[in-house]
């Protein structure tokens, strides 16, 4: 088959890697791609949210799968449009995307079925705030109801602060949404759940620990994501078996109920407290850069169970992981996730051995005269597997530590919470 990826960070990179191992595969593109992907595919320069183009390209080209990775092109109707054309296409189409690109869809749907999740209200105007803020305890959290790219969450120690940042919200700040909800806070520990569904079946594919926060100890801005390990020490057989019963099933046949059945990855962000888990947010993708390590420990052909979502046939499948866990630590522009400078040239890859169980995954690089340049705030993921995680940070931070670029900044405490404790 011809497949292309649709997609330019480091998890596009590690769906690249691993789908590069199947035997099934003739030709493989990445759709714009990065300078570590067009090392094992070929990159085609083309916006993943210009579909016609896309779909020229997929004729010219004969591709026969696409691999959507990041959720823009998701909620902007990317399936629909591709199952329009009869082209295969893995992810969900628009209707089923609004779980992620919503809140208040996400949140109604969970009262509807049932799901546990916080507390919430839909905000109607600035007045209406201040009346139903009195009914929340401190801290509140402020969200957003678009898309914003990890940015339209606010948890805000004061009600005063939660007024504001709701009239900001109410009048603009967000280019997706004027929509407002505000929660309830949870207390607990994250951890995210990821399955892979065809509408009605699901496969669950991996745990993860995210590390959002841009600073040590998990201080400062809110990133993308700063580094990952997986398992998650947290889900353990018994919550996992409430993930599943009172979150994951009641959500796969409740999307299905409404008539839009989820085919994809759903990504549950989890909050854990007294070994009852909550749901925080949903998904419809791999998470970056969780998807990273998932990639290394999974044993499966990524390419059957793809197949297996679109061709709505999952249920036969049976998930096999290596014993070891793996982390990646991300090594992001000084500056991220605000101001930082890009085309700083990256230098000594080649020095380091890489294997099945040491990867370095691109993320915002792009090569220009033979040269490999930074072209983004998160640059590159070291990825490893080891027999424990601590062994495998000290791989991660030993390959980063050798690389060099100016500006460089990484987290050297990515899951200190397992490895410190
Ligand atoms: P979201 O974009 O909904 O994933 O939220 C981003 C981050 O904000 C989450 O990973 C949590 O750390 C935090 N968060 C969101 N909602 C809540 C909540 N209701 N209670 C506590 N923390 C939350
Ligand atoms: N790493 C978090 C995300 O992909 O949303």
């Amino acid at each position: 088959m011809n497949i292309a990826v649709i997609g330019s960070g480091g998890r596009e990179h590690s769906i690249c890697y691993k789908l590069k191992q199947s035997n099934k595969i003739n030709r493989l593109y990445c759709i714009p791609g990065n300078a570590g992907t067009s090392e094992i595919s070929e990159n085609i320069e083309i916006d993943p949210n210009d579909f016609e183009k896309i779909y020229q390209t997929v004729l010219k080209k004969k591709i026969d799968l696409l691999i959507v990775g990041p959720e823009i092109p998701l909620v902007n109707g990317i399936v629909d449009f591709f199952e329009k054309k009869k082209i295969k296409i893995f992810g969900p189409n628009k209707k089923a995307s609004q779980i992620e690109g919503s809140k208040i869809f996400m949140k109604e749907f969970c009262e509807e079925f049932n799901i546990p999740s916080a507390k919430f209200k839909k905000i109607k105007n600035i007045n209406q705030a201040k009346d139903i803020i009195k009914d929340f305890e401190l801290p509140i959290v402020v969200k957003s109801d678009g898309l914003a790219s990890g940015k339209g969450v606010t948890i805000c120690n004061s009600r005063k602060k939660a007024i504001e940042e709701i009239d900001k919200i109410l009048k603009g700040k967000f280019k997706t949404s004027k929509k407002v909800i505000i929660e309830e806070f949870l207390k607990g520990e994250e951890a995210s759940y990821f399955v892979i569904s065809d509408g009605n079946n699901f496969v669950p594919i991996g745990t993860a620990q995210d590390h959002k926060r841009i600073g040590e100890n998990d201080t400062g801005l809110n990133t993308g994501g700063m580094g990952a390990y997986s398992p998650s020490y947290l889900i353990n057989n018994e919550i996992e078996k409430k993930i599943k019963n009172k979150i994951i099933t009641p959500t796969i046949n409740g999307m299905r109920k409404k008539g839009y059945p989820f085919k994809g990855i759903l990504y549950a962000g989890l909050m854990i407290y007294n070994s009852e888990p909550k749901l925080i947010e949903y998904n419809i993708r791999f998470g970056d850069p969780e998807c990273q390590i998932l990639m290394m420990r999974l044993r499966n052909d990524l390419l059957n169970l793809i197949l297996s979502s679109v061709n709505n046939n999952l249920k036969k499948e049976k998930l096999i992981w290596t014993n070891e866990p793996g982390i990646t630590v991300v090594a992001a522009s000084k500056g991220y996730p605000e101001k930082f400078e890009k085309n700083y040239e990256i230098t000594n890859i080649k020095k380091i051995k890489f294997n099945s169980k040491r990867q370095l995954f691109h993320a915002g690089t792009i090569k220009k005269n033979n040269k490999i340049l930074s072209n983004g705030g998160r640059v590159l993921n070291a990825t490893v597997l080891s027999s424990s995680l601590s062994k495998a940070r000290k791989i991660a931070l030993d390959i980063l530590n050798k690389i060099k670029f100016k500006n460089k900044y990484f987290r050297k405490d990515i899951g200190y919470k397992v490895i410190d404790r």
